[in-house]
């Protein structure tokens, strides 16, 4: 039993999730950080595990194939950095491909730091750049970790630079690396003059022996080449007086990035940066929320403005991400759930404030790397998965009371619209169970036209199609087609019910609803879409829809 206060248990979480390009090294990194962390034993195992998940389901395939990562999900380690407190570390996996941005969205909305990953020799890539701006709307403070130092990386000011220029954030150096590729040296702290010196993997060694033990940068003379140490030191002087030195408060609030440098692949940075998580990441945070009654409650009171104190006892979050089980012949769900306050026990009762129902939460998960295991408790950052039937949704808020309410998790307009069709016409039933199933997990948006029987599928990228097709082969035995549709793109409508319901009656042909029946414009092409939003000013046209 936890002999913590709610407080304390919240204070020493860090829930965090990684940023990058892909190709930069996110994988790499989040392996060799759950290795720092004492999570998995030895390097490689997050990939076995992922070949396992894989043989366990089909649809992975596409992930085998393309080699990259579609699905989000969450890893959770208790770990004791060199500050010697106890810190439970929630790492959120966001996938890296731009057509599953939006899935990297949400799961940001549970995050409450970033690691941005740069590679060495590209600095920021335009992923980044549009991670970096999600996070940056969320108010979400980033620490930026500069891999691929065992290759040739670009002049570590250009970097910093580029961080300053493009991001708009100030680059506080708080280490300095000693040179890359053949000759990395190793590392300066910058403050301490502390060196952490850099082992090259000798060619054919069966045992990697790590790197020496950090030491005063004055005493480290054995590990340069004549003249690098003094070059070293002067570039560290340098640095100091040219950059701010880190300032937690300013982090914080966004404005700054504290920067590290190292290898994922060699191992080099990582307990560092995981330090750095741990000490300077910020706890679960105060979340704004609306008590409020369900909708359609008879007398409800006016909702409330509040903000949840992570330490505060309800226990309260929301839904993120709704993973579909690998296990196709039990067509379960699993809800992650990010707490943002209270003490979860498992078998605790929670509502779910949009829809007013219960469930009982019996069989509630904790994600750890090697292992998945029942949770007994959980506390504000936590994220546990909630097996459910089709109950929980993208979006929902969970609580005690069924009275609070978070800020919905946006929607985005779909870029691509296709008509779906399944071969076999006696499957037309089927297939809008299935097509339900896979927009309430947010695979895709489905749009029901109000004339005619067609259905609309919409994503932000052409993988998730692949990804939707593959899935309604194997999970629910479809066969379907995906045929051009006439739009080019879908906006949701809001105004005042007169304006509305003017506007759709002069376009019912193009009107359609979404899964939770809220109106849509099915647009033919943006120059359309130009034209209604001048045409009929009283109209909001909008590109996201807040859930929840
Ligand atoms: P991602 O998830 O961000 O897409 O990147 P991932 O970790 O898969 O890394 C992309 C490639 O970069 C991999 O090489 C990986 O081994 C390499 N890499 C990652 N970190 C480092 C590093 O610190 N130094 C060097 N030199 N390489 C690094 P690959 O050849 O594409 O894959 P693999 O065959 O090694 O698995």
């Amino acid at each position: 039993m936890s002999k913590l206060t709610l407080n304390e248990e919240a204070a020493r979480r860090r829930t965090f999730a990684i940023i990058a390009h892909p190709d930069a090294g996110k994988t790499t990194l989040t392996e060799h950080i759950l290795l720092s962390g004492g999570a998995i034993r030895a390097a490689g195992a997050v990939r076995a595990r992922g070949e396992n998940r894989r043989t366990q389901s089909d649809w992975m395939k596409i992930e085998k194939e393309r080699g990259i990562s579609v699905s989000a999900s969450v890893m959770t380690f208790e770990h004791t950095p060199a500050d010697g407190i106890a810190r439970m570390f929630n790492l959120l996996d966001t996938p890296g491909h731009e057509d599953f941005s939006e899935d990297t969205y949400r799961t940001l909305t549970a995050a409450d730091c970033a690691i941005m990953v740069l590679d060495a020799a590209k600095g920021i890539e335009p992923q980044t750049l549009k991670l970096f701006e999600v996070c940056r709307l969320r108010d979400i403070p980033i620490i930026t970790f500069i891999n691929k130092l065992d290759r040739e990386a670009l002049d570590p000011l250009e970097l910093l630079d580029e961080i300053a220029s493009k991001l708009q954030l100030d680059p506080a150096p708080v280490w300095w690396p000693a040179q890359s590729g053949n000759r990395l040296r190793g590392m300066v702290e910058m403050g301490t003059g502390r060196f952490q010196p850099y082992a090259r993997k000798v060619p054919g060694a069966v045992e990697d022996a790590g790197h020496p033990p950090a030491l005063p940068l004055s005493e480290a003379a054995q590990y340069f080449e004549p003249g690098e140490q003094e070059e070293l030191m002067e570039a560290a002087e340098l640095v100091t007086g040219g950059y701010p030195a880190f300032d937690r408060q300013s982090f914080l609030e966004g404005h700054m990035t504290p920067v590290l440098w190292g290898s994922a692949l060699r191992h080099f940075g990582i307990d560092e940066l995981l330090a750095a998580i741990g000490e300077w990441a910020p706890p679960p945070k105060v979340m704004p929320a609306r008590k409020e009654a369900p909708p359609e409650t008879r007398n409800a009171p006016a909702p409330v403005e509040l903000s949840i104190q992570p330490g505060s006892d309800e226990v309260t979050g929301f839904v993120f991400k709704v993973q579909a089980n690998m296990d196709p012949n039990h067509r379960d769900r699993i809800a992650m759930f990010r707490m943002a306050s209270g003490k979860f026990q498992r078998g605790m009762k929670l509502k779910v404030q949009n829809t007013g129902k219960s469930l009982s939460v019996n069989a509630p998960i904790m994600f750890f790397a090697s292992d998945r295991e029942l949770a007994e408790d959980a506390f504000a950052g936590d994220v546990i998965g909630i097996p459910n039937h089709g109950v929980l949704r993208v979006g929902d808020s969970l609580s005690e009371s069924g009275m609070i309410r978070f800020a919905g998790l946006p929607n985005f307009a779909p870029e691509i619209l296709q008509r779906v069709r399944v071969k076999d016409p006696l499957k037309a039933k089927h297939l809008k169970k299935a097509l339900d199933g896979l927009a309430e997990e947010g695979v895709t948006q489905l749009f029901r036209p109000e004339i005619g029987a067609d259905f609309i599928v919409g994503a932000v990228g052409q993988l998730q199609f692949e990804v939707m097709a593959d899935r309604l082969g194997e999970e629910y035995g479809l066969e379907v087609i995906f045929e051009h549709s006439p739009y080019a793109e879908a906006r949701w409508i809001d105004g005042d019910k007169a304006d509305v319901e003017d506007f759709m009656g002069k376009y019912r042909g193009q009107m359609a609803r979404d899964i939770d029946q809220a109106p849509v414009f099915l647009a033919k092409s943006s120059w359309e879409t130009g034209y209604v939003t001048e045409r009929f000013p009283k109209v909001a046209f909008t590109k996201t829809k807040e859930r929840g």
